[in-house]
């Protein structure tokens, strides 16, 4: 897409921009360039993953180009980078018909049927060696796109084939979709283009994390996600799940007056070459011709390999006839074209029959039901006793005992059931009920008028401080190896362990008098303790089970603070200042640390010797000012307010553009106005001088 001179004289000009910007000296003049460097940026973060610039950089570049477009409304192009960002909720999606029917693919499963395929291919073509170009299956939701006069007009979804849903204000928030690319330097005028939209490994754990810490049942998998997001009401809110798309059919092109075709658009090959060239994200890395079909097996083979490595889910692969005059020889049935077929992977998915359901209590009292299932093996994994969250999901899927049930593990995603197979039904399925009262301490259930969850509400309930020390000692918290879920209801049935400081005091002389236990298992479990002091400080507020507090939250809280017990001091509206923290959340934690039991656990916990200092906010003490956040107001008496943000970013810190929770430090010379009594007010800023900046620097 970007030569190396283009790029270099991209960067030259980012470099230019920002030198402006800082001064700011950016105008109206300059408004096509920013523009330009923008998409460059974009390119290179989203589509190739290999940014160039800072996150900061790009949005003090993007704010400016908003700022001048603001002012200047007649500037606004369609293609402007500002002009994926859609404010208010799209009202519905009509129905649009696509310019050509999508078809979908035949499915072939091993060698053999691939070895078929190629054999037809040669008798309906006569030839006896056939050019295959493969790429992956992507596993995600089919849009169609069209371009009309190099700018995207439509975006759809596949709908039946023929008719599907316009979402083009969704489609435009996925970055690696330009909203503009130069098909008339092919002297193509309209184009209508397929491809997937994927939300990848990363994002999906992320998105499911959030959900889950709102109470909600998470989604099965990242095709689910990524369909679902393109048909959400809210564009901001589909922005924030981060899709992205590959493309990789050109299904109809006019031409411009008195042009050819170009030679791009006579091979497939071509065709993915053509689109990466103009800045799309199609599966230009990935793709590989082979003559005959020998090379085509292998590769499929290798590439099943790989899958669990990729950041994204494909589900196989798709081998396409190369030349175009080929595909149109062979033609299509009503369902798929004969010149392609998908080679499919070892499914994820497997059926099983609903045995039981246990219920389990939680470490926040939560009742979850689990469903006790016939052992299934699924991409290698065999999986017997799957969580099916709360009472309303139950009812929603209509699950029975009895039931069979398709079932779904995709990746490292936790397995799912899908759906009940209803039609298999034969008439004896049981009604699941949920328990009254607590399975382990019998008190009775209590459940919220808009909560899914019933709770068992007993503090001193076994299961719950169980659940809470299996929690804080697990994999993704403290992670303290050889502990295990059933050491820790050893150790509590046998009162050697009866609280979370409990784990630090230990009495490894009873435990060794205990059948099972040798030296060196005392001796790693023992160890294994005395490391997980050291854990930071995220891990920590992620282990301590605080309601809706998953491991983003975790990361944000670990972040704010100096010191953990910090949060006593934060209001409602300190918390909710901060990223991605709601009302909900908030409350949360605002009751944890309005505890008096919580505190005193935490007071003994750092008595015995674990971490809840934030490590980096010392390191910013030793000159690196990494994870710290800052703003300057009044006149600073040595520095310019411009050099003075430099300074931060060279040192790995970040400037913001208000007062808020977020906000480390404030800086304030002379004059200080309205900051200085907003962060005077919130508590948690640290109120600075130039001189105490210059020292944190080790300048001065
Ligand atoms: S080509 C006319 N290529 O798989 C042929 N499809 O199961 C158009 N898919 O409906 C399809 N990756 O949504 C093609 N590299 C790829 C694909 C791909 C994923 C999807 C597509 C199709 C479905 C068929």
């Amino acid at each position: 897409m970007y030569s190396k001179e283009k790029t270099k004289e991209l960067q030259q000009l980012t470099g230019e921009l920002i030198k402006k910007q800082k001064a700011g000296q950016l105008t109206k003049k300059e408004t096509e360039k920013l523009r330009e460097a923008l998409r460059f940026h974009e390119y290179r973060y989203y589509t190739l993953n290999d940014p160039l610039i800072s996150d900061y950089e790009y949005d003090q570049l993007y704010k400016s180009l908003e700022k001048i477009e603001k002012e200047s409304p007649e500037l606004i192009t369609p293609d402007s980078p500002t002009q994926r960002v859609a404010k208010g909720l799209t009202k519905g999606f009509p129905t649009v018909q696509h310019l050509v029917p999508m078809l979908s693919l035949d499915n072939s499963y091993n060698s053999d049927d691939l070895i078929d395929f190629d054999r037809k291919a040669k008798e309906s073509t006569g030839l006896n060696k056939i050019e295959y170009c493969v790429e992956p299956k992507f596993d995600g939701g089919s849009i169609s796109l069209i371009y009309e006069n190099d700018l995207l007009t439509r975006g759809a979804t596949r709908g039946d084939g023929v008719e599907g849903e316009e979402v083009t204000t969704n489609i435009k928030q996925i970055k690696t979709i330009p909203l503009s690319a130069k098909f008339s330097t092919y002297g193509i005028q309209q184009i209508e283009i397929r491809g997937e939209v994927l939300i990848n490994k990363d994002n999906f754990k992320k998105y499911n994390e959030k959900i889950m810490e709102e109470g909600l049942p998470p989604l099965a998998n990242p095709r689910n996600a990524a369909a679902g997001t393109l048909r959400i009401k809210d564009p901001s809110e589909a922005a924030k799940r981060n899709l992205e798309a590959f493309v990789y059919h050109v299904s109809f092109y006019t031409l411009l007056k008195g042009k050819k075709t170009p030679v791009e658009l006579t091979t497939h090959e071509g065709s993915i070459q053509l689109l990466w060239d103009l800045g799309f994200r199609s599966p230009e890395k990935e793709k590989k011709v082979f003559t005959g079909i020998e090379g085509v097996i292998k590769y499929c083979n290798d590439f099943e390999e790989k899958r669990d490595k990729l950041p994204y889910e494909i589900d196989g692969m798709v081998i396409k006839v190369n030349d175009f005059a080929l595909q149109d020889k062979m033609g299509m049935t009503s369902h798929h074209p004969r010149w392609a077929i998908a080679y499919k992977f070892k499914a994820r998915q497997g059926t099983s029959i609903l045995l039981n359901v246990e219920f389990q209590v939680g470490r926040t009292g939560a009742v979850t039901p689990v469903a006790k299932l016939e052992p299934v093996a699924i991409g290698g994994v065999t999986v017997s006793s799957i969580s099916i969250h709360n009472e309303d999901y139950i009812k929603e899927k209509d699950l029975r005992i009895g039931d069979q049930v398709l079932v779904e593990r995709a990746g490292d995603v936790i397995p799912q059931i899908v759906k009940s197979l209803t039609d298999a039904r034969k008439g004896n399925e049981k009604k699941i009920h949920f328990p009254k009262n607590c399975p382990v301490c019998n008190s009775k259930l209590f459940k919220e008028e808009e909560e899914a969850v019933w709770r068992c509400l007993n503090i001193d309930c076994p299961a719950q401080a169980m659940e809470r020390i299996i929690h804080f000692v697990s994999k993704d918290a403290m992670d303290i190896r050889g502990f295990g879920d059933a050491n820790v209801r050893k150790f509590y049935e046998l009162d050697l362990l009866k609280d979370i400081p409990g784990i630090y005091t230990l009495d490894f002389d009873k435990i060794g008098e205990m059948e099972g236990f040798g030296q060196k298992s005392i001796d790693n479990l023992q160890s294994a303790i005395a490391n997980s002091k050291k854990q930071p400080l995220h891990r920590m507020i992620y282990a301590l089970g605080i309601r809706f507090i998953g491991e983003t939250t975790a990361k944000t809280l670990a972040q704010a603070v100096g010191h953990l017990l910090d949060l006593k001091k934060y209001s409602l509206e300190d918390l909710q200042n901060l990223e991605d923290v709601g009302p909900k959340v908030a409350g949360s934690i605002h009751q944890f640390f309005s505890n008096k039991d919580n505190i005193k656990m935490l007071e003994q916990l750092e008595k015995l010797g674990l971490q809840l200092k934030n490590e980096k906010k010392q390191l910013a003490a030793a000159g690196n000012l990494s994870g710290q956040t800052f703003l300057f107001t009044g006149t600073l008496p040595t520095l310019k307010r411009s050099d003075a943000e430099a300074i931060v970013e060279e040192n790995g810190g970040q400037v913001l553009s208000g007062v808020s929770a977020k906000l480390n430090y404030l800086v304030v010379g002379e004059d200080a106005g309205s900051k200085l009594d907003k962060a005077k007010k919130l508590n948690t800023v640290k109120i600075i001088s130039e001189e105490e900046f210059l020292k944190m620097i080790g300048k001065k």
